[in-house]
């Protein structure tokens, strides 16, 4: 019997080619530190509505459940964006956090130096930039009822959605927030709309009854939109970022942008138990899906913090961690971090060149 059962969920677009990307290569860290997986795929999203009607059918939620881990890609696509909500692609990643409880979201965003001139931002703006965003998951206006749209007279619709958090869901979310902060440069920011929203004041006075069981971490607030400003403005500032389900969304795709491309950008999914999902930030990109011209370097991050986070096994993810840094050395770039001077490749031959360098 293998070591560990890991899902394998590809889902729609280039999900499909950078997640048997990240599946090789946590086979070869297998292989050079012994442990053995046994991959199981499952279907969702897009795909899994054509094949089967629903974006995420029972088997895959059972396999999931069956799992010590899973490898998520990405879902959604055009095709599918006028179904009904509980039919579109984006309802399989919604419901597996919401099934399996998935409340912390990880979402780090560090520099690889040789990436320093990809990012859209000057270089001194983002040289040795290392923050991580600890998003709330299966809370806040994502999941809070009622959400309706309803026909107030026949010529007025009126659509609802509802933000809510509790005590108990703000206080679980943001302890993570510390004890990241503590194994890092313990510095935390919390952020919020406190001078508008009755969830922010919660969230707000609630992160600071939590922050007297750290007295070693320097923590601040912030509203979301000073910190998407500063975000741009000077991200060095940064380390670790705690904050709502949507404000969580939106400032960890601007995170991701700073490090030269969204194609570079891991994240964990993780419930109480320690179980998890580990999914690229990117989405399906309909646009190149196909062609060999995905970065599956966030795939691969993503099975790195799957061995660090699910497997506890810090060796194999810096292993690959290693790895990734080393094939960007070597000067190999996809076309999403491209720049002069650089060997331009595909997804499949950078997938190939970081495997073989996990390989040792
Ligand atoms: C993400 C994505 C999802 C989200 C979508 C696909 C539902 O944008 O993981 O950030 O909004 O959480
Ligand atoms: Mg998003």
């Amino acid at each position: 019997m293998a070591d560990y059962k890991i899902g394998v969920i590809p889902g729609d677009g280039i999900g499909q080619e950078v997640t048997a990307h990240a599946r090789k290569v946590l086979d070869v860290a297998g292989v050079r530190f012994g442990v053995s997986f046994e991959f199981r795929e499952g279907m969702a999203g897009g795909t899994a509505y054509d094949a089967a009607g629903d974006p995420f059918p029972s088997e895959t939620q059972e396999l999931c459940a069956d799992s010590d881990a899973c490898l998520f890609g990405a879902v959604g696509g055009p095709q599918w964006d006028a179904l009904p909500r509980e039919k579109r692609p984006e309802a399989a990643i919604l419901g597996l956090r919401q099934k399996f409880g998935l409340f912390a979201n990880l979402r780090p965003a560090a520099m690889f130096e040789p990436l320093v001139d990809a990012s859209t931002l000057k270089a001194e703006a983002v040289r040795g930039l290392d923050l991580l965003v600890v998003r709330e998951g299966v809370g806040g206006i994502y999941f809070g009822e009622p959400r309706i749209t309803e026909q107030v007279n026949p010529d007025e619709e009126r659509a609802v959605d509802t933000m809510v958090y509790s005590t108990s869901e703000i206080r679980r979310i943001v302890r993570v927030g510390f004890e990241m902060a503590s194994v890092r440069r313990k510095k935390l920011l919390s952020v919020d709309k406190e001078n508008v929203l009755e969830t922010s004041r919660l969230w707000r006075r609630v992160a600071g009854e939590v922050a007297r069981d750290f007295p070693d971490i320097e923590v601040s607030h912030m509203y979301v939109d000073n910190a998407a400003m500063q975000l741009i403005r000077d991200p060095l500032q940064f380390d670790v970022i705690v904050t709502g389900n949507m404000f969580g969304d939106i400032l960890s795709d601007a995170a991701s942008m700073l490090t030269g491309s969204i194609g570079m950008l891991a994240s964990a999914n993780l419930n109480e138990a320690g179980f998890g999902v580990f999914e690229p930030v990117h989405g399906t990109a309909p646009d190149i899906a196909g062609q060999d011209k995905a970065n599956p370097i966030a795939a691969i991050m993503s099975a790195a913090m799957l061995c660090r986070y699910a497997l506890k096994r810090a060796g194999m993810a810096d292993a690959i961690e290693a790895a990734v840094s080393k094939a960007l050395d070597g000067g190999l770039r996809t076309p999403d971090i491209h720049t002069n001077g650089t060997t331009l490749v595909g997804c499949a031959a950078m997938g190939e060149r970081v495997a073989e360098l996990v390989g040792g």
